[in-house]
């Protein structure tokens, strides 16, 4: 199926992006959010970001004509004939399995829903649904406009023609689709991505090293753009302690038992970026604190 028409469920940090990258690849975009406050917002940060990506010549077309593909809608009729909803709320099981009903009641039946859920096993999304087999994971990184890599994750029940659409998708917006054969919590790259996080973070604990320093090593030893505290303080401590609380409540593989420091952190408020501090501190700018 060649898809035209996507519905975002979900205008934060990821549906935003979500929404950004596909109405630059020439789709139709139509962004849905319980609460308005939150589609304005993802509007104004889609306007700031395609403006950035002119200006640096990475994106051809004018900025009216990309942000023209961007509609907004309060409830879920206009999803009636997409070819493709991805649904970006909460990480919560019993929200995210309500918007799925919802939504198999009103979307054609070739409709794909797709989550963006970093953790909950797209079957048990499925099958709240009267067609488990067009459910399906569509997991992107943050920042979306900028990561190229794209999950593409396979739930017991979803069709292989569901999932090679959803890889041409991916494609399409110009992304590298990664295919996971099963729904096991934290997907491919979040299991690896984890590991590496947790002991940093058992390090940090057992005083062997800093923040700045264990950053510092990791982008010059390894070439990887940023440490593993400041891609945590990126992500959110809450969205990693959840993610490392769900694997580990499935697998019980000690390598994802989530620290006492981060639990800590997360119950102090400590988020990361988006509350001001986290493992570093930053000014209302957004701009790093040194000291
Ligand atoms: N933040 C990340 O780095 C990241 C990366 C990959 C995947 N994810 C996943 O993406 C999803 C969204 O994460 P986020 O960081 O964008 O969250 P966010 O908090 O920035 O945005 C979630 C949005 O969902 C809206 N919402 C909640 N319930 C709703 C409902 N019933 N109907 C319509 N809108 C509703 C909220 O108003 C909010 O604007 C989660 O499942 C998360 O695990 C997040």
């Amino acid at each position: 199926m060649t898809i035209e028409k996507v519905f975002i469920v979900g205008s934060g940090l990821m549906g935003g992006g979500i929404a950004q990258v596909c109405a630059q690849a020439g789709m139709s975009a139509i962004l849905n959010d319980e609460n308005k406050a939150a589609t304005e917002k993802a509007l104004n940060t889609i306007a700031w970001s395609v403006g950035k990506l002119i200006e640096k010549g990475k994106l051809k077309e004018d900025k009216a004509t990309v942000l023209g593909r961007i509609q907004i809608a309060s409830g879920f009729e206009r999803a009636s004939d997409a070819d493709l909803v991805v649904e970006a709320v909460f990480e919560n099981l019993d929200v995210k399995k309500q918007i799925f009903k919802n939504l198999d009641a009103v979307c054609k039946p070739d409709t794909i829903l797709a989550s963006n859920t970093s953790a909950i096993p797209i079957t048990e999304l499925g099958v709240i649904t009267g067609h488990p087999e067009r459910v399906v994971g569509i997991h992107f990184f943050n920042p979306v406009p900028m990561m190229r890599a794209v999950e593409v994750v396979k739930g017991i029940c979803t069709s292989e023609a569901v999932m090679n659409s959803a890889v041409e998708f991916v494609r399409k917006i110009g992304k590298s689709p990664i295919r996971v054969e099963s729904d096991i919590p934290g997907f491919i790259l979040n299991r690896i991505n984890l590991v590496s996080y947790v002991e940093a973070i058992r390090l940090l604990e057992r005083g062997i090293g800093t923040v700045s320093d264990i950053d510092t090593g990791v982008r010059m030893a390894f070439g990887r753009p940023m440490g593993p505290f400041e891609t945590g303080d990126m992500v959110g401590l809450d969205v990693s302690y959840g993610g490392l609380t769900a694997i580990y409540a499935e697998s019980h593989d000690p390598g994802f038992l989530p620290p006492q420091l981060l639990k800590r952190k997360v119950k102090a408020g400590q988020l990361g970026r988006k509350t001001g501090k986290g493992w570093y501190q930053y000014d209302n700018d957004g701009n790093k604190v040194e000291g």
